[in-house]
Protein backbone atom coordinates (compact mmCIF):
# COMPACT_ATOMS: atom_id res chain seq x y z
CA UNK A 1 0.00 0.00 0.00
CA UNK A 2 1.34 3.70 -0.91
CA UNK A 3 1.49 5.99 2.29
CA UNK A 4 -2.08 7.74 0.89
CA UNK A 5 -5.12 5.30 0.37
CA UNK A 6 -7.77 5.03 -1.78
CA UNK A 7 -10.72 4.45 0.27
CA UNK A 8 -14.49 3.97 -0.91
CA UNK A 9 -16.64 4.54 2.03
CA UNK A 10 -20.78 3.23 1.63
CA UNK A 11 -22.88 5.11 3.40
CA UNK A 12 -20.39 8.05 4.12
CA UNK A 13 -23.34 10.57 3.55
CA UNK A 14 -24.27 10.64 7.66
CA UNK A 15 -23.16 9.36 10.49
CA UNK A 16 -20.64 6.65 11.38
CA UNK A 17 -19.59 6.24 7.57
CA UNK A 18 -18.86 10.35 7.25
CA UNK A 19 -17.22 10.55 10.41
CA UNK A 20 -15.14 7.89 9.36
CA UNK A 21 -14.91 9.45 5.87
CA UNK A 22 -13.25 12.79 7.55
CA UNK A 23 -10.67 10.63 9.31
CA UNK A 24 -9.53 9.02 6.72
CA UNK A 25 -9.46 12.26 4.70
CA UNK A 26 -7.82 13.82 7.21
CA UNK A 27 -4.48 11.22 7.24
CA UNK A 28 -4.20 12.41 3.57
CA UNK A 29 -6.25 9.53 2.01
CA UNK A 30 -8.33 9.64 -1.39
CA UNK A 31 -11.57 8.86 -0.02
CA UNK A 32 -14.89 8.43 -1.95
CA UNK A 33 -18.02 8.24 0.09
CA UNK A 34 -21.12 6.80 -1.28
CA UNK A 35 -24.89 6.10 -0.73
CA UNK A 36 -27.91 6.75 -2.10
CA UNK A 37 -29.04 10.27 -1.94
CA UNK A 38 -27.17 12.61 -4.01
CA UNK A 39 -28.09 16.14 -2.32
CA UNK A 40 -26.85 14.34 1.16
CA UNK A 41 -23.71 13.03 -0.27
CA UNK A 42 -22.45 15.96 -2.14
CA UNK A 43 -23.03 18.06 0.77
CA UNK A 44 -20.80 15.73 3.01
CA UNK A 45 -18.41 15.56 0.39
CA UNK A 46 -18.25 19.19 -0.50
CA UNK A 47 -17.61 19.96 3.78
CA UNK A 48 -15.18 17.36 4.34
CA UNK A 49 -13.53 17.80 0.32
CA UNK A 50 -13.63 13.73 -0.37
CA UNK A 51 -15.36 12.31 -3.83
CA UNK A 52 -19.01 10.96 -3.58
CA UNK A 53 -20.92 8.68 -5.72
CA UNK A 54 -24.80 8.17 -5.54
CA UNK A 55 -25.83 4.46 -6.15
CA UNK A 56 -28.06 1.58 -4.06
CA UNK A 57 -25.54 -0.92 -2.72
CA UNK A 58 -28.38 -3.42 -2.40
CA UNK A 59 -29.07 -3.30 -5.75
CA UNK A 60 -26.81 -5.40 -8.85
CA UNK A 61 -27.62 -3.19 -11.24
CA UNK A 62 -26.69 -0.03 -9.83
CA UNK A 63 -23.59 -1.27 -7.94
CA UNK A 64 -22.59 -2.54 -11.65
CA UNK A 65 -23.36 1.08 -13.32
CA UNK A 66 -21.55 2.45 -10.35
CA UNK A 67 -18.50 0.45 -11.12
CA UNK A 68 -16.76 2.60 -14.42
CA UNK A 69 -16.68 5.52 -11.47
CA UNK A 70 -15.20 4.21 -8.35
CA UNK A 71 -11.20 3.77 -8.42
CA UNK A 72 -9.42 1.68 -10.35
CA UNK A 73 -7.79 0.47 -6.96
CA UNK A 74 -8.94 0.07 -3.72
CA UNK A 75 -6.50 0.10 -0.58
CA UNK A 76 -9.48 0.28 2.06
CA UNK A 77 -13.59 -0.95 1.56
CA UNK A 78 -15.38 0.26 4.25
CA UNK A 79 -18.85 -1.79 4.21
CA UNK A 80 -20.96 0.50 6.18
CA UNK A 81 -24.19 1.17 4.46
CA UNK A 82 -27.23 -0.24 6.55
CA UNK A 83 -29.56 0.62 8.93
CA UNK A 84 -32.92 -1.38 10.76
CA UNK A 85 -35.41 -0.88 7.85
CA UNK A 86 -38.13 -1.56 10.52
CA UNK A 87 -37.61 2.32 11.93
CA UNK A 88 -38.55 3.23 8.48
CA UNK A 89 -41.22 1.16 7.83
CA UNK A 90 -44.66 1.22 9.04
CA UNK A 91 -44.89 -1.60 12.17
CA UNK A 92 -46.42 -5.42 10.64
CA UNK A 93 -49.37 -6.49 11.87
CA UNK A 94 -49.23 -9.70 13.13
CA UNK A 95 -49.91 -12.17 10.96
CA UNK A 96 -49.29 -10.23 8.10
CA UNK A 97 -46.68 -13.08 6.08
CA UNK A 98 -46.30 -10.81 3.11
CA UNK A 99 -45.43 -7.67 5.61
CA UNK A 100 -42.89 -10.13 7.53
CA UNK A 101 -41.52 -11.25 4.44
CA UNK A 102 -40.88 -7.56 3.26
CA UNK A 103 -39.47 -6.38 6.32
CA UNK A 104 -37.27 -9.75 6.59
CA UNK A 105 -35.97 -8.85 3.04
CA UNK A 106 -35.79 -5.33 3.60
CA UNK A 107 -33.18 -5.73 6.36
CA UNK A 108 -31.66 -8.70 4.67
CA UNK A 109 -30.94 -5.86 1.23
CA UNK A 110 -30.48 -3.23 3.57
CA UNK A 111 -27.39 -4.91 5.55
CA UNK A 112 -26.28 -7.95 3.91
CA UNK A 113 -26.53 -7.27 0.29
CA UNK A 114 -25.25 -3.89 0.64
CA UNK A 115 -22.05 -5.13 1.85
CA UNK A 116 -21.98 -8.28 -0.50
CA UNK A 117 -22.60 -6.72 -3.73
CA UNK A 118 -19.79 -4.25 -3.03
CA UNK A 119 -17.25 -6.01 -1.60
CA UNK A 120 -18.01 -8.97 -4.72
CA UNK A 121 -17.46 -5.70 -7.58
CA UNK A 122 -14.68 -4.07 -6.30
CA UNK A 123 -12.78 -7.49 -5.10
CA UNK A 124 -10.64 -7.61 -8.55
CA UNK A 125 -9.22 -3.85 -7.47
CA UNK A 126 -8.61 -5.05 -3.85
CA UNK A 127 -4.84 -3.79 -3.69
CA UNK A 128 -2.65 -6.62 -2.08
CA UNK A 129 -2.83 -6.32 1.65
CA UNK A 130 -5.74 -4.55 1.74
CA UNK A 131 -8.19 -3.72 3.96
CA UNK A 132 -12.18 -4.61 4.28
CA UNK A 133 -14.36 -3.56 7.71
CA UNK A 134 -18.01 -4.33 7.19
CA UNK A 135 -19.95 -2.49 9.99
CA UNK A 136 -21.92 -4.82 11.65
CA UNK A 137 -24.05 -4.49 14.98
CA UNK A 138 -24.38 -5.27 18.62
CA UNK A 139 -28.08 -6.00 17.49
CA UNK A 140 -26.09 -9.58 15.82
CA UNK A 141 -26.01 -10.42 19.41
CA UNK A 142 -29.07 -9.50 21.38
CA UNK A 143 -31.84 -9.82 19.20
CA UNK A 144 -33.33 -7.26 17.08
CA UNK A 145 -35.24 -9.14 14.62
CA UNK A 146 -34.62 -9.22 10.85
CA UNK A 147 -31.79 -6.66 11.86
CA UNK A 148 -29.88 -8.47 14.31
CA UNK A 149 -30.48 -11.20 11.69
CA UNK A 150 -28.95 -9.42 9.23
CA UNK A 151 -26.22 -8.14 10.91
CA UNK A 152 -25.36 -11.62 12.21
CA UNK A 153 -25.13 -12.91 8.80
CA UNK A 154 -22.71 -10.53 8.13
CA UNK A 155 -20.51 -11.94 10.60
CA UNK A 156 -20.68 -15.06 9.32
CA UNK A 157 -20.18 -14.00 5.25
CA UNK A 158 -17.02 -11.71 6.83
CA UNK A 159 -15.55 -15.36 7.92
CA UNK A 160 -15.23 -16.65 4.24
CA UNK A 161 -14.16 -13.15 3.03
CA UNK A 162 -10.87 -13.37 5.63
CA UNK A 163 -10.07 -16.89 4.33
CA UNK A 164 -10.89 -16.27 1.10
CA UNK A 165 -8.63 -13.08 0.51
CA UNK A 166 -5.99 -13.91 3.61
CA UNK A 167 -3.58 -14.96 0.27
CA UNK A 168 -3.19 -12.03 -0.83
CA UNK A 169 -2.71 -10.20 2.44
CA UNK A 170 -6.06 -8.72 2.48
CA UNK A 171 -8.00 -8.79 5.75
CA UNK A 172 -11.70 -8.72 6.66
CA UNK A 173 -13.30 -7.22 10.03
CA UNK A 174 -16.61 -6.68 11.21
CA UNK A 175 -17.14 -3.78 13.36
CA UNK A 176 -19.76 -4.34 15.50
CA UNK A 177 -21.23 -1.01 17.71
CA UNK A 178 -23.76 -0.67 20.43
CA UNK A 179 -25.82 2.12 20.74
CA UNK A 180 -24.43 5.13 18.90
CA UNK A 181 -26.08 8.59 18.65
CA UNK A 182 -25.55 11.40 16.27
CA UNK A 183 -26.50 9.46 13.26
CA UNK A 184 -29.62 8.59 11.24
CA UNK A 185 -29.74 5.33 12.51
CA UNK A 186 -33.43 6.01 14.82
CA UNK A 187 -35.15 8.19 12.28
CA UNK A 188 -36.29 10.12 15.34
CA UNK A 189 -37.85 6.59 16.56
CA UNK A 190 -36.59 6.59 20.62
CA UNK A 191 -37.09 8.83 23.39
CA UNK A 192 -33.79 9.68 25.84
CA UNK A 193 -35.58 7.40 28.38
CA UNK A 194 -35.06 4.69 26.10
CA UNK A 195 -31.42 5.09 25.28
CA UNK A 196 -31.21 5.58 28.96
CA UNK A 197 -32.45 2.28 29.70
CA UNK A 198 -30.24 0.57 26.80
CA UNK A 199 -27.31 1.88 27.88
CA UNK A 200 -27.92 1.25 31.49
CA UNK A 201 -26.31 -2.41 30.67
CA UNK A 202 -23.31 -0.59 29.52
CA UNK A 203 -20.27 -0.94 31.82
CA UNK A 204 -19.86 2.66 31.06
CA UNK A 205 -23.24 3.74 31.12
CA UNK A 206 -23.51 5.85 27.72
CA UNK A 207 -24.15 5.42 24.15
CA UNK A 208 -21.49 5.62 21.76
CA UNK A 209 -20.34 8.00 18.94
CA UNK A 210 -19.61 8.04 15.70
CA UNK A 211 -16.20 8.83 16.08
CA UNK A 212 -15.59 5.89 18.77
CA UNK A 213 -16.44 3.40 15.66
CA UNK A 214 -14.43 5.46 13.53
CA UNK A 215 -11.53 5.27 15.25
CA UNK A 216 -11.66 1.46 15.60
CA UNK A 217 -12.14 1.23 11.75
CA UNK A 218 -9.13 3.26 11.25
CA UNK A 219 -7.24 1.14 13.34
CA UNK A 220 -8.38 -1.79 11.25
CA UNK A 221 -7.90 -0.78 8.01
CA UNK A 222 -3.92 0.35 9.53
CA UNK A 223 -0.82 -1.62 7.63
CA UNK A 224 -0.03 -3.21 11.24
CA UNK A 225 -3.36 -4.72 12.14
CA UNK A 226 -3.16 -7.56 9.14
CA UNK A 227 -2.97 -10.40 11.36
CA UNK A 228 -5.96 -9.67 12.49
CA UNK A 229 -8.89 -10.88 10.35
CA UNK A 230 -11.97 -12.40 10.41
CA UNK A 231 -12.76 -10.77 13.66
CA UNK A 232 -16.08 -9.11 15.17
CA UNK A 233 -14.71 -6.55 17.15
CA UNK A 234 -17.31 -4.84 20.13
CA UNK A 235 -17.42 -0.89 20.59
CA UNK A 236 -20.15 -0.91 23.00
CA UNK A 237 -19.11 0.35 26.53
CA UNK A 238 -19.17 -3.42 27.74
CA UNK A 239 -22.69 -3.71 26.59
CA UNK A 240 -22.42 -6.97 25.28
CA UNK A 241 -19.01 -8.81 26.05
CA UNK A 242 -17.08 -10.70 23.34
CA UNK A 243 -15.55 -14.02 24.63
N1 LIG B 1 -26.32 4.19 15.15
C1 LIG B 1 -26.34 3.04 15.81
O1 LIG B 1 -26.79 2.98 16.98
C2 LIG B 1 -25.79 1.80 15.18
C3 LIG B 1 -25.56 0.69 16.01
C4 LIG B 1 -25.04 -0.47 15.45
C5 LIG B 1 -24.75 -0.53 14.10
N2 LIG B 1 -24.99 0.55 13.30
C6 LIG B 1 -24.66 0.43 11.87
O2 LIG B 1 -23.79 1.48 11.52
C7 LIG B 1 -23.88 1.71 10.11
C8 LIG B 1 -23.99 3.20 9.86
O3 LIG B 1 -25.22 3.67 10.40
P1 LIG B 1 -25.38 5.07 11.14
O4 LIG B 1 -25.70 4.78 12.54
O5 LIG B 1 -24.26 5.96 10.82
O6 LIG B 1 -26.76 5.59 10.49
P2 LIG B 1 -27.05 6.49 9.22
O7 LIG B 1 -26.65 7.89 9.52
O8 LIG B 1 -28.48 6.23 8.87
O9 LIG B 1 -26.09 5.94 8.07
C9 LIG B 1 -26.44 4.87 7.20
C10 LIG B 1 -25.98 5.25 5.80
O10 LIG B 1 -26.18 4.14 4.92
C11 LIG B 1 -26.66 4.61 3.68
N3 LIG B 1 -27.41 3.52 3.06
C12 LIG B 1 -28.43 2.80 3.58
N4 LIG B 1 -28.91 1.92 2.68
C13 LIG B 1 -28.13 2.08 1.57
C14 LIG B 1 -28.13 1.47 0.29
N5 LIG B 1 -29.02 0.52 -0.04
N6 LIG B 1 -27.21 1.86 -0.62
C15 LIG B 1 -26.32 2.83 -0.30
N7 LIG B 1 -26.27 3.44 0.88
C16 LIG B 1 -27.18 3.08 1.80
C17 LIG B 1 -27.53 5.83 4.04
O11 LIG B 1 -27.57 6.78 2.97
P3 LIG B 1 -28.79 6.82 1.90
O12 LIG B 1 -30.05 6.72 2.69
O13 LIG B 1 -28.59 8.13 1.22
O14 LIG B 1 -28.56 5.67 1.00
C18 LIG B 1 -26.77 6.42 5.22
O15 LIG B 1 -25.85 7.42 4.81
C19 LIG B 1 -25.09 0.89 9.63
O16 LIG B 1 -24.64 -0.29 9.01
C20 LIG B 1 -25.84 0.58 10.92
O17 LIG B 1 -26.60 -0.60 10.82
C21 LIG B 1 -25.50 1.71 13.81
Amino acid sequence: MTSSRTVVITGGGTGIGATTAALFAAAGDTVTITGRREDVLARTAAKLGVRYLAFDAADPGSVRAALDQLPATVDVLVNNAGGNTDRQRPAVEPGDLDGVAAAWRANFDANVLTAVLVTEALTPRLADGARIVTVGSIAAKQGSGSYGAAKAAIEAWNVDLARKLAGRGISANVVAPGVTLDTEFFQGTVTEDWVRARVSVAFDKRPGTPAETADTIFFLAGKGSGHLTGQVVHVNGGAYTAR
